[in-house]
């Protein structure tokens, strides 16, 4: 296992993704850039399926006004490997900021094996971001961005006190906001310089004209439009199927997002509905930890103790650094491991339970004196520009701007109340200080979101995901009604149903693609691996289903790995 723990709660996949494709017209330059034109070439790089397509879609950069020009739409494809072609569907990972093109070109026969083969498996770069242009680019390259943030509060995030109602803490806090503030009104003045209009086509709804447009190109002008977004690409999924009713066709969505949330309330009060699982995977963490014990978890000092111990050990090291951070030399970016950027690096593992036996030993190492690859971890930012703010501030609706004692304060009530990872989501997902961001979108979807769909969409949420709580997917469901919606619930912790395999959560996905089959309402999908191999307990599986775990061992590989 490849294990690195990614940084962001709702971001999958960022460096494995990016890996160096690059797609490249082959067509006459002269009709290369025509609006409604696909051009298709081999694709380059590593790790790519043999079959599998890279290249661009030509649409109008705004769908409202023809004369603004043109976007390239940076896309890979994995034909049908059946005769019985049925369509295209698109898949997203994610972020926002999440590049998707290898979601075909490297996984897609493994999503065929959950999809189906009819399917031509879509990957896209959404607005902004990866080999789609314009790209985001306010900083002249990722490491003028990379000096700008380093060791500021977007860099190290925010460190608080063992005792969170200690009144010198509240007090730290503000100022650390203060800092935050400044360097959000700072950066976005930066890009309104160097990206001026340019950045105003990032949002979700445009996203969503582009599936429908490349939809049309792909598979004509009355298909049906078929889609699976993980994460943050559920909300893409659900400002999709609001926005589009008539040509949904099979919509799935997993790790669900709270897309009313995401699109009318200001993010400073997001944690307290989207982290109320957060500590219970963590203490999820430390227990399979003390049960896998010594020779499989390197934070386990005895056979014989509990989760509670291994978790207080790891609290008072983190606490600790609160008072004394631990030097590291001998990182890549030498520096210091603060409780800020400790609780960056557990909020990183508990997304991915296959990465806890080594997350434990990097903190085993840490808590011995040697930071290095926790700082490592923390240092390796998932996003290189500002790809994500570009798609939260166009998405977001204006709202006053509060104070940095009313941020805190907020944050204080959920570090209390909710979780202790409260205020390192800030810093992990950077979709703070919109009231800063200079342009605005040419539309922002701002529902209804109980349209009545042409065909109803799956949702899948986790019992215990640590970023997109079940709550939200129950909404999600509850919101587009029972016609429209049928949740899906896996009973296991991580982030998105492709943390752990779970193959009979494949095949209620496979059956849905296949024939509009929905799982059963109340239909709960156990998981088919431990975090900690030892505890592992494989059902007994048919052949078929052995396929499927493969796929899905592959993907997770791909998307955490
Ligand atoms: C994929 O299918 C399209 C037709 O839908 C075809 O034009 C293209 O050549 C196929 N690609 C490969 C690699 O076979
Ligand atoms: C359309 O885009 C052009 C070119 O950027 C711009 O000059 C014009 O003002 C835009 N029109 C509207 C209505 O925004
Ligand atoms: C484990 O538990 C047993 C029985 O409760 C106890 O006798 C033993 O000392 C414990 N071992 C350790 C290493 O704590
Ligand atoms: C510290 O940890 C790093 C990363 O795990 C490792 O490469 C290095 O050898 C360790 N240093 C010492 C002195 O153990
Ligand atoms: C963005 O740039 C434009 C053009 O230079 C300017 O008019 C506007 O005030 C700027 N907005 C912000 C928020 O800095
Ligand atoms: C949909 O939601 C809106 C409020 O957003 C409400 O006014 C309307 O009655 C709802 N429609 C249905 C069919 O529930
Ligand atoms: C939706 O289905 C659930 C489960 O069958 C049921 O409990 C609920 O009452 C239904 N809601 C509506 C509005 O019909
Ligand atoms: C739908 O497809 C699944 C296989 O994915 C199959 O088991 C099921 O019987 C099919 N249902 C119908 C109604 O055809
Ligand atoms: C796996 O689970 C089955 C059924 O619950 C049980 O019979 C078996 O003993 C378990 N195996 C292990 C290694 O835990």
């Amino acid at each position: 296992m490849s294990t690195r723990v990614r940084m962001l709660g709702v971001q999958l996949a960022w460096y494995a993704l990016l890996s160096g494709q690059v797609c490249r017209a082959t067509a006459d330059p002269s009709d290369s850039l025509k609006v409604g034109t696909i051009h298709w070439s081999t694709c380059t790089g590593d790790g790519v399926v043999p079959g599998a397509e890279c290249g661009f879609a030509v649409v109008p950069l705004d769908y409202f006004n023809a004369s603004a020009g043109v976007a390239q739409i940076a896309l890979g494809r994995y034909n049908a490997t059946s005769p019985h072609r049925k369509g295209s569907v698109f898949l997203n990972p994610g972020g926002p900021g999440a590049p998707g093109v290898s979601l075909a070109t490297f996984s897609g026969p493994d999503f065929q094996q959950i999809i189906g083969e009819e399917y031509d498996i879509i990957g896209f770069d959404p607005r902004g971001i990866g080999e789609t242009k314009p790209a985001t680019q306010c900083y002249s390259s990722p490491a003028a961005r990379q000096a700008f943030i380093a060791n500021t509060v977007l860099d190290r995030g925010y460190d608080v006190a063992p005792d969170v109602t200690d009144e010198f803490n509240r007090y730290h806090l503000i100022q650390t906001q203060r800092d935050a503030d400044g360097l959000y009104k700072s950066q976005f003045e930066i890009c309104n310089e160097t990206m001026g209009e340019q950045i105003r086509y990032m949002g979700t709804s445009t996203v969503v004209r582009d599936i429908d447009f490349i939809t049309t190109l792909l598979d004509g002008e009355d298909a049906l439009i078929n889609f699976y977004g993980l994460s943050y690409g559920s909300a893409i999924g659900q400002y999709l199927v609001n926005m589009l009713p008539d040509r949904v066709g099979h919509v799935v969505i997993d790790g669900i997002l709270d897309a009313v949330a995401w699109s009318s309330v200001p993010s400073y009060k997001w944690e307290r509905h989207w982290q109320i699982y957060t500590d219970d995977v963590y203490k999820l963490f430390m227990s399979e930890c003390a049960k896998a014990g010594p020779s499989q978890c390197a934070l386990s000092k005895h056979a014989n103790e509990t989760g509670a111990d291994v978790l207080a050990r790891v609290e008072a090291f983190v606490n600790n650094l609160y008072y004394e951070p631990l030097a590291v030399p001998d990182a890549t970016l030498p520096g210091i491991l603060t409780n800020g950027r400790a609780r960056l690096y557990i909020l990183g593992a508990l997304i991915s339970p296959t990465s806890w036996p080594s997350a434990a030993s990097d903190i085993a190492q840490a808590l011995v004196g040697n930071g290095t690859a926790m700082l490592n971890a923390v240092n390796e930012k998932d996003t290189k520009d500002l790809e994500r703010s570009a798609v939260s501030c166009n998405d977001a609706a204006p709202f006053a701007p509060p104070t940095p004692q009313v941020v805190i304060d907020e944050q204080l009530y959920d570090l209390e109340h909710v979780s202790r990872f409260s205020l390192a989501v800030v810093t992990s997902e950077p979709d703070a200080g919109c009231q800063f961001w200079p342009v605005t979108p040419p539309e922002r979807f701002e529902g209804p979101w109980n349209r009545t769909l042409k065909n109803p969409m799956l949702i899948i949420s986790n019992t215990l995901d640590p970023a997109t709580p079940l709550t939200s997917g129950q909404l999600a469901q509850e919101r587009q009604g029972n016609a429209s919606a049928r949740l899906l619930v896996q009973d296991g912790p991580g982030h998105t149903s492709l943390a752990l395999p779970s193959v009979c959560k494949a095949a209620a996905v496979r059956a849905y693609f296949d024939n509009g089959t929905l799982p059963a309402v109340g239909t709960v999908c156990p998981v088919d691996a431990s975090p900690f191999p030892s505890a592992a307990n494989t059902t007994a599986l048919l052949v078929n289903d052995q396929q499927l775990l493969t796929s899905l061992t592959r993907i997770i590989d791909v998307l955490f790995g």
